[in-house]
């Protein structure tokens, strides 16, 4: 196979580097492309561009794989612990005992937050979204730690902060919930594990007894798993793009959880509940709903379906679906949504709209369910979709400042009016 890729570009043709992948996945090198041509490539969306060279995660979008670090994402899922996966995206290999004893030990130790911390909460309103209030909280650990603002941080400030970003993520988004109900926070309890931990700080209520349900602890760990990485997707590539300024790791990751947030991102999962539970209350008439998001006269997309990536199965929402089962029976929850959300699958699946443009359920689709069915109010859904990704917007981090990455600054075709004089307003 040539190693180079040919472009003519009005009648000057140039040669570009190919780079391989490990996988054989071919990408043009055009970093020459406009000192040799004075071109650039013109890519809105960026749905052909790779930004990255990276070793964390690879996805195959037409055969539905995602691998960390060479392992199938069903391996992980049906066998790591949530914090062994963050452990294999952040330093590339899977930890042995005394390597995950030691990870985990620093984790606990640094789980509680500032309390000056609960002074931010104080300041706002209990109904506001609980995401604005963690882009807020996960910045606001710069200013908590400031010595982490520096540029030139040797390697155990750099893992002190990767420590404390894992640790204070639960707490802080325990505390949003908290915050919610207008009750007390919790403590962390650190003989706890990392998701037991999480639950406890979220459910306990400060007058009761808490018992912690290995249903929810196992299901928890999977869902957190299933989101930990997803290579450079909108927030991932925002957390590398602000990481590439020199911000701090806090403040590039509170930017990540800022992009998470829209509902064609992580906000899905909030909005697939709210979309079912309208079209329950709407009669149940799935094909109603399913030909409005066909109309293209018609704002109304179907949440949950449909990816970037993926165009013949999301392999993580399959491993929901599954879950979303054996939970919701481990429970005795019977959850009317779970009918619609299915047959609302089987309608769309069998429609030919959805066939040609390969639309499949994406992660999003199941999960609200899983997490509704533990107790979360929907506004808490993108929360457990950050706390999941969290490693892999650590570890897409590290790996952006560790290869020197040059800042991000993309180009433009500009469309604007050409040169005009400045015209005194009373004459415009
Ligand atoms: N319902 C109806 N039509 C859809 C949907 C949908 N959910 N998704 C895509 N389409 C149509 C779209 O209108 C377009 O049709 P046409 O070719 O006639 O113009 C075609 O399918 C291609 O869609 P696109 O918007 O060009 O694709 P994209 O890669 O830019 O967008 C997406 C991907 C995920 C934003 C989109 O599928 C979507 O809006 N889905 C609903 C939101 C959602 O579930 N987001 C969660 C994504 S998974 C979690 C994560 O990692 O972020």
């Amino acid at each position: 196979m040539s190693e180079t890729a040919k472009i003519n570009i009005q009648g000057k043709e140039i040669e570009l580097p190919l780079i391989l992948g490990s996988e054989n996945e071919t990408g043009i090198d055009i970093s020459d492309l406009r000192a040799k041509t004075g071109a650039i490539t013109l890519d809105i969306g960026y749905k052909n561009t790779g930004a990255a060279t990276s070793a964390i995660t690879y996805l195959d979008g037409e055969l539905g794989i995602l691998r960390h670090r060479g392992y199938a994402i069903e391996d992980l899922a049906e066998n790591a612990t949530f914090l062994e996966v963050a452990y294999l995206l952040i330093n590339g290999k899977l930890p042995n005992n005394d390597e995950y004893k030691d990870f985990d030990l620093n984790i606990r130790h640094h789980t509680i937050v500032n309390e000056d911390m609960k002074n931010i909460f104080e300041a706002w309103p209990t109904a506001s979204h609980p995401m604005g209030q963690l882009i807020a909280m996960i910045s606001s650990l710069s200013s908590f730690y400031p010595e982490s603002l520096g540029t030139g941080q040797n390697e155990e400030q750099k893992k002190l902060n990767v420590y404390r970003l894992l640790a204070k993520m639960p707490t802080i988004c325990a505390m949003i919930y908290k915050k919610s109900l207008g009750h007390p926070f919790n403590y962390p309890q650190n003989k706890l594990d990392y998701v037991s931990n999480f639950l406890n700080m979220t459910f306990k209520h400060v007058t009761e007894d808490y018992e912690i349900d290995p249903v929810l602890v196992n299901a928890l760990n999977k869902l957190l798993i299933l989101h930990a990485d997803h290579e450079q997707n909108c927030s991932t590539s925002t957390v590398r793009l602000v990481g590439s300024s020199h911000a701090n790791l806090y403040a590039s990751i509170g930017a990540g959880v800022a992009a998470l947030w829209g509902p064609l991102h992580g906000g899905a999962n909030q909005e697939v509940i709210e979309m079912l539970e309208l079209i329950k209350a709407d009669g149940g008439n799935v094909e109603k709903w399913v030909n409005k998001a066909k109309d293209k006269s018609d704002d109304f997309r179907l949440m949950g379906f449909g990816h970037r990536v993926y165009k013949n199965f999301d392999p993580r929402a399959n491993i929901i679906k599954k879950a979303c089962d054996d939970v919701l029976n481990k429970l005795g929850i019977h959850d009317s949504s779970l009918e619609i959300a299915k047959k609302l699958e089987q309608t769309a699946l069998a429609d030919p709209y959805f066939i040609e443009r390969k639309l499949f359920p994406n992660v999003d689709f199941y999960s609200g369910i899983i997490y509704k069915a533990m107790g979360f109010p929907v506004e808490m859904f993108t929360v457990l979709f950050a706390l999941g990704r969290l490693p892999g917007w650590i570890a897409q981090c590290n790996e952006m400042r560790d290869q020197k990455q040059p800042i991000g600054r993309p180009r433009q075709i500009y469309t604007g009016e050409i040169l005009r004089p400045y015209v005194e307003r009373g004459q415009r």
